[in-house]
């Protein structure tokens, strides 16, 4: 039985896989294998229309995990942490090449760091994600459930990248390689960022946000099938339109609205230059 087959059948099984050793096997088996990188919830496919194909089975390993898992303590010498014992925190050695720096960050098991990626403290990266090597997850920032980060990206502060689990979501969030995740932004409900995009601190994406390109004269939305995705090297920032109609109009209301400024040029490279030094 491949490894997808065994979690399709005992994902299959419902609470009748609680207890069951060869249930709990053929989760350890996805989880190691979510966290050498070779399986992941969603995997680059140049035939796929988005360029990505989701492994949904995958997500449905990982609810599996929760299904099974009994209430664990995990507590420390002072703190005291509950969890599922499918899911304990991850620990790592220095032969990996990973930082964690001390303070207050959890990377969850069945999450995948690549080598010199740099996690800041308080960070958290849940079971999953996939983060590329060389990236940087800075304080405060959120890599949720199955999302999929490239090489050299730079997760700012508080940047929110948001998981499928709850609420339910069909796919993951993804970043491409070198992009920008500026700080206090949020990107949610499968939304693909695509290679060296830039976006501003502040901007806000979800499968139901329009965003303007200003340079292409187009508005890009999520279709039934596609999710809303930011072309690469496009510039976003955090813009407002007017309400044309109804109360809105008529006491001068505007909403929140993304906005490609620009493509990426030379004073892009200037603002995002990363440190080599810090990795
Ligand atoms: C987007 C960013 C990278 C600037 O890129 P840039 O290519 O240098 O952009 P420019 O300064 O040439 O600005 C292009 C246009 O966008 C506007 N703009 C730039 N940043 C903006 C922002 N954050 N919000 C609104 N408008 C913005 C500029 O006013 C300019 O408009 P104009 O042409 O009408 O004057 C920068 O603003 C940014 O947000 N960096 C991320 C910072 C951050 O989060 N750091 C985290 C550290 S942990």
């Amino acid at each position: 039985m491949t490894l997808e087959q065994a979690i399709e059948h005992w994902f299959a099984q419902g609470p009748a896989a609680i207890g069951n050793a060869e249930a709990l096997a053929a989760f350890h088996w996805l989880r190691n294998d979510l966290e050498s990188g070779t399986i992941r919830s969603a995997s680059p496919d140049p035939a796929a229309p988005t360029g990505w194909r989701v492994n949904a089975w995958v997500k449905r390993g990982i609810l599996l995990g929760f299904r099974i898992g009994q209430l664990d303590d995990m507590s420390g010498s002072a703190l005291s942490f509950i969890d599922k014992a499918t899911y304990p925190a991850r620990r790592f050695s220095p032969e990996q090449g990973i930082r964690i720096v001390p303070g207050g960050s959890s990377v969850r098991s069945g999450a995948y760091l690549a080598k010199g990626v740099v996690v800041m403290p308080p960070a958290y990266v849940n079971a999953g994600a996939y983060v590329g090597e060389g990236t940087m997850v800075d304080s405060h920032a959120l890599v949720g459930s199955c999302a999929q980060i490239g090489s050299r990206v730079h997760l700012s502060a508080a940047a929110q990248i948001g998981g499928v689990l709850e609420p339910v979501n069909a796919s993951p969030v993804i970043i491409e390689d070198d992009a920008l995740i500026g700080g206090n932004t949020g990107v949610y409900e499968g939304t693909i960022v695509r290679k060296r995009a830039v976006l501003a601190a502040g901007v806000v994406l979800t499968r139901g946000t329009p965003v303007y390109d200003l340079v292409n004269g187009t508005v890009l939305k999520a279709s039934a099938d596609t999710p809303l995705t930011i072309p690469e090297n496009a510039v976003v920032v955090p813009g407002s339109r007017a309400i044309t109609k109804g109360h809105g109009a008529e006491w001068g209301l505007s909403v929140y609205t993304p906005v490609i400024v620009k493509y990426r040029d030379e004073k892009t490279e200037l603002s995002t230059a990363l440190e080599d030094l810090l990795r």
